[in-house]
């Protein structure tokens, strides 16, 4: 199972989602990464906010490095979240076929199904911005990787 993390940047949202999410898994069976769907930042490490609250969690993120999400994503992942509503229709818009679009989720619905809810972008407000990120990645994350345990005992 190989999971994507989608945001704008690949440097606030999208790099948390992915540590939250490996340190809930098993990193030998599941891969998690992430990638943007912008290019202002490609090779960037992540904010330094985001690192710190990762930190506070016991959660490195420090080794990811920014990259732009292609097409060729849609082959490499088997389910794609996105971060928020802009992101989903920027990824939708790339897509090929029905089994493209079928891989593309919006990360909050594992949380309230349906409500089409976005991670809010983070990047021009403060550290309590970030805090409200890491906590609903942290519980959909939780959901995600339940979700995968339950699948492997099927
Ligand atoms: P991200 O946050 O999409 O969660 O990585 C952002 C990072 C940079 C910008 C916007 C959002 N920006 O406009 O540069």
């Amino acid at each position: 199972m190989k999971i994507l993390m989608v945001c704008l940047g690949n440097i606030c949202r999208s790099p948390l989602a992915e540590g939250i999410l490996k340190s809930k898994v098993d990193t030998t069976k599941i891969t998690v990464e992430s990638a943007g769907t912008g290019s202002s930042h490609i090779g960037q490490q992540p904010d330094k906010r985001s690192r710190a609250i990762a930190k506070k969690h016991q959660i490195s993120i420090d080794d990811q490095v920014a990259r732009k999400f292609t097409v060729a994503d849609f082959d490499a992942f088997d389910l794609i979240y996105a971060m928020d509503g802009a992101n989903y229709r920027n990824i939708i818009r790339l897509a090929r076929n029905e089994a493209d679009k079928q891989k593309v989720k919006l990360i909050l619905n594992e949380l309230f199904e349906g409500e089409n809810l976005d991670i809010p972008d983070p990047y021009y407000g403060g550290e309590m911005g970030f805090q409200t990120v890491y906590k609903m990645l942290n519980e959909a994350c939780f959901v995600i990787a339940n979700n995968l345990h339950t699948d492997d005992e099927r």
